[in-house]
């Protein structure tokens, strides 16, 4: 929006806007300051001392052909749903079959106990199997891909262990377990006939998915409650896996965590609005990129931004009114920013209606040229500084050109979330202008494949395949495999 339509607004709304502008603009210089850092802490991860951002290894040491077959289970505990799936790699190359079915994960359950957690998944699956193979006692095991899209080790001596929680879970009693055995007892219990043969990150599921479609996507990502990156390395760049008796051009594809990138705040711009919200999150000091980046945060920060302006003495936005409904922490989802960007009329009608019913508040019209200012701010610096990541895992690798597979409700719904990170990929990799505005950029982000459904089944296909190939590396219970 150019501010020229805000000639009539007050001068205080006029100057906070130009704050914030400075606040929260990223320009070109400071998107490759990041960069460079980033590919250093890339490296960082993957050596025996580590860095901030954890480099986890996954055990998926090949990449699809397109030829993988069978059929496989898979279960996706996300941050908003859980998903079960049943899928079919078929005969036909890259081609499946998918069923599936969704359970709401109650809210109260990511602040709960853990037992009950297990024992919710476990009923669902269940019931899924139920509806769909009749009575489960009599079925033989089915091979199931579980995605845990939460930062847990994966090696041959402590598969599965949760480093933390991360998009607002606070379950007590499993961060630093594995969470493989936990998982495994429930189903026991009530004799659900499933053998966990793989535990995956998202980003590995979607990596791995769209590598089995489009043998150019390199990187998969995700952007969506939580934010996060993974791709193949070579275990030759893995110090950190010099024991593991392989050729150094083995491929591993790695589960970045790269929402714990630069916890150490040495590059990233945070504002007073950052600090507050990692100050008042369950994990202080953790997550710092993920904070300013993924839709869990987006809403919030623009909250905190309104409330801030509503009680400054010299700004004073919704004077007089009753913002009770804005104060409450978290209430403002990212769709709420990316309805107020999608606000097609010039008079931003569709804003003031949705601030009137879902805050109760009736914003004046220069108070709404602010919002949506803001709301773009906050979407424009969180696709821009998505991209740094992009840019630097392509560094790394030496990636000229390619194809980045990317999933979540940010980067599927958010508008021009896409467009503005292209942008800022533009920047920091000095692209020359597009000769053909249709023309593909040499690094492309576009939509992936179903990860945690297709991408776990092919997970739990390439797994098995390697086990009967005997290669055990990172495999704790064969028994699972047999
Ligand atoms: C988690 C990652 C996950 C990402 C996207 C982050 O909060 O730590 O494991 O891949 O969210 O879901």
């Amino acid at each position: 929006m150019a501010l020229g339509t805000l000639a009539d607004a007050p001068r205080d709304l006029v100057n906070e806007i130009r704050h914030l502008e400075e606040l929260f603009t990223v320009g070109t210089a400071k998107l490759k300051e990041i960069t460079n850092h980033f590919v250093n802490e890339l490296t960082k991860g993957l050596t025996v001392e580590g860095g901030s951002i954890p480099m986890n290894p996954t055990w998926v040491m090949s990449q699809p052909t397109g030829y993988e077959t069978g059929s496989y289970l898979a279960l996706d505990m996300g941050g908003t749903n859980l998903r079960v799936c049943q899928v079919t790699l078929t005969e036909q190359k890259s081609e499946f079959d998918i069923i599936q079915s969704k359970y709401r994960m109650p809210e109260e359950l990511k602040t709960g106990d853990a037992e009950e957690l297990w024992e919710y998944i476990a009923d669902c699956l269940q019931q899924f199997i139920e509806t769909h193979h009749g009575n489960a006692s009599k079925l033989d095991k089915i091979p199931l891909g579980f995605t845990f899209s939460y930062p847990a080790t994966q090696n041959y001596i402590d598969e599965g262990i949760l480093q933390r929680w991360t998009k607002g879970f606070d379950i007590a009693g499993v961060e630093g377990r594995n969470v493989v055995p936990m998982f495994e007892a429930a189903l026991a219990r009530r004799g659900v006939p499933i053998k966990l043969t793989a535990l995956i990150n998202d980003t590995t599921g979607t990596l791995v998915a769209s590598a089995y479609t489009d043998p150019k996507m390199k990187i998969g990502c995700i952007f969506g409650t939580g934010c996060n990156a993974a791709y193949f390395e070579d275990f030759g760049s893995i110090p950190k896996l010099a024991d593991v008796k392989v050729k150094p051009e083995t491929p591993m594809a790695i589960n970045c965590e790269w929402g714990a990138f630069d916890n150490e705040h040495l590059v990233l711009p945070r504002t007073p609005y950052d600090v507050a919200i990692d100050r008042d999150s369950p994990r202080p000091g953790q997550q710092a990129f993920e904070k300013m980046i993924a839709g869990l945060y987006l809403g919030e920060i623009f909250r905190l931004i309104l409330v801030d302006l509503h009680d400054k003495k010299d700004v004073n936005i919704f004077a007089g009114q009753d913002i009770s409904k804005l104060r409450k922490p978290y209430t403002l989802d990212s769709s709420f920013l990316s309805a107020i960007e999608e606000d097609p009329f010039e008079n931003l009608s569709e804003t003031l209606e949705l601030f009137q019913s879902k805050l109760n508040i009736s914003p004046s019209l220069p108070e709404l040229e602010l919002i949506r200012r803001t709301a773009e701010l906050i979407g424009t610096r969180a696709a821009r500084l998505s991209a740094c990541g992009v840019a630097a895992i392509s560094i790394k690798k030496g990636y000229k050109t390619c194809h980045v597979g990317a999933d979540g409700s940010v980067f599927n719904k958010y508008p021009h979330f896409k467009a503005r990170g292209a942008q800022a990929l533009r920047e920091i990799l000095d692209w020359p202008a597009k000769e053909n505005p249709n023309d593909e950029d040499p690094i492309e982000i576009m939509a992936a494949e179903d990860g945690s459904g297709v991408g776990a089944a092919l997970i739990a296909a390439l797994t098995l395949q390697r086990v009967r190939a005997g290669i055990m590396h990172g495999i704790l219970n064969k028994e699972n495999f047999l």
